[in-house]
């Protein structure tokens, strides 16, 4: 048994209240404000959810700390308020493999394969600068696929965690983009780059971590078809486990990523400060702006012809992209290392004015960038 009560003190330290709704369990001899379960869960995004979920079918008594009002983490549905129509800008897609499908079957979410959305204009500019690329063609990534499944297939135990094997492969620590020259695999990089939205500089991670990122799942979601919610509408993925987990009070996160200052409220020793200390993260930012004057039905992707493979540097746009709603556009913007979401506004602002000198269709005309709702997502 887990006693939550330290959980109470840690929230009473970090300035947050607690409530669980959970039945007490019969053995608990503690005092009221403790509250006792098998199992205590910080953090209600899609690990906890799940685990959540998981658990409470082996018949194991939960609490899940969250410290929105909901469960989901970085799930995102805007909604127009002229049209009404939503746009989630946040999690959208899923492996198609048996425990994702188990799982939202469990949750009564029907499912289908990933469509190609509208047609879209796809265009390539150098964010930095705003010059235009309209002929540029990407390199083919099916080229490169059979090349890194080879090299996918012989770290099996990836799929699963980091268990590596000792000694370390040799190749497993190699720089991503040395990686990529050893077994000429150029043809995949700006797959790997923009589909590992938040690895900072990529080129430069250990390859270790791209292998465990562009897994096996993702290489088969590109040769066949990821998955999305018929809705489209993710957050419903977590309204549905919320009712199963029967949390009917507004729970609270303590956003629990492995670093020592954020995890502080714990007392950690010196020891697991050690080891907390080891763990950096990059991030990526994503948001939705408003009017901005780029041509409808744009897909912009961040290059620069005069980089190693073409690639745009970090802090840096990824790319930007049309909704479903008119004249709000998406985007998806890299950083390697701490940033603010101000700096990032800024940045994000600034390359949309350079780029509409090659994309606008009305450079004369007034126009204001309202960014919404940004939102940050880690990767470690
Ligand atoms: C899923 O659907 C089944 C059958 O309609 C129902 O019994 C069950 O309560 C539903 N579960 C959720 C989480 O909505
Ligand atoms: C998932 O993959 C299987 C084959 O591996 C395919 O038959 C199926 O259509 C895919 N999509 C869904 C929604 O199951
Ligand atoms: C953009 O796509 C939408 C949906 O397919 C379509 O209705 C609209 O006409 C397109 N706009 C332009 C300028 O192509
Ligand atoms: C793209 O190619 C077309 C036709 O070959 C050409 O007219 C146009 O100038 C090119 N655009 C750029 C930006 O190079
Ligand atoms: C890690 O791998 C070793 C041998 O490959 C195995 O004995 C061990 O159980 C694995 N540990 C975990 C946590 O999976
Ligand atoms: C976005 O811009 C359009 C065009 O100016 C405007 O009509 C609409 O109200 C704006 N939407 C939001 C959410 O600000």
């Amino acid at each position: 048994m887990i006693s939550v009560a330290h959980i109470a003190r840690i929230l009473a330290l970090l300035n947050l209240t607690f409530t669980s709704s959970a039945s007490p369990t019969p053995s608990c001899v503690c005092n009221e404000e403790s509250i006792e379960r098998d199992v205590a869960i910080i953090g209600g995004g899609a690990t906890g959810t799940l685990a959540g979920i998981h658990l409470k079918d082996a018949e194991k008594s939960i609490i899940v700390v969250e410290k929105m009002n909901r469960l989901g983490g970085p799930v995102h549905m805007y909604t127009d308020p002229r049209t009404g129509t939503k746009f989630d800008f946040g999690t959208q897609i899923y492996f198609n493999q048996t425990v994702t499908k188990d799982y939202l079957k469990r949750l009564n979410i029907s499912i289908t394969n990933l469509g190609i959305g509208f047609p879209t204009k796809s265009v390539y500019a150098n964010f930095k600068t705003g010059q235009g690329f309209d002929n540029y063609t990407e390199p083919n990534v099916a080229d490169g696929l059979p090349g890194y499944v080879a090299q996918l297939s012989k770290y099996p135990y990836l799929e699963e965690g980091f268990n590596l094997t000792y000694p370390v492969p040799e190749d497993l620590p190699l720089p991503f983009g040395d990686f990529v020259d050893k077994y000429n695999l150029q043809s995949l990089t700006h797959f790997t780059f923009f589909q590992a939205q938040g690895m900072g500089n990529q080129m430069l991670q250990s390859a270790l971590y791209v292998l465990k990122y562009i897994s096996m799942a993702v290489v088969q979601g590109v040769s066949s078809s990821f998955l999305t919610t018929v809705s489209g509408n993710t957050q419903e993925i977590y309204d549905s486990a919320l009712k199963i987990l029967q949390l009917d009070t507004k729970q609270l996160l303590i956003p629990i990523q492995p670093r020592s200052d954020i995890l502080q409220p714990f007392d950690l020793d010196s020891k697991e400060r050690d080891i907390f200390d080891k763990f950096s993260n990059s991030a990526f930012v994503t948001g939705l702006i408003n009017n901005t004057g780029l041509q409808d039905n744009l897909t912009c992707n961040g290059i620069d012809p005069m980089k190693r493979f073409d690639l745009p540097t970090l802090p840096g746009m990824y790319n930007i992209y049309s909704t479903s709603i008119p004249s709000v556009l998406s985007f998806k913007y890299g950083v390697p290392t701490d940033m603010s979401t101000e700096m990032v506004k800024a940045d994000v602002r600034n390359s949309v004015i350079k780029l509409r000198e090659s994309y606008s269709d009305d450079l004369g005309g007034m126009w204001t960038l309202l960014p919404l709702l940004p939102t940050r997502i880690l990767s470690w």
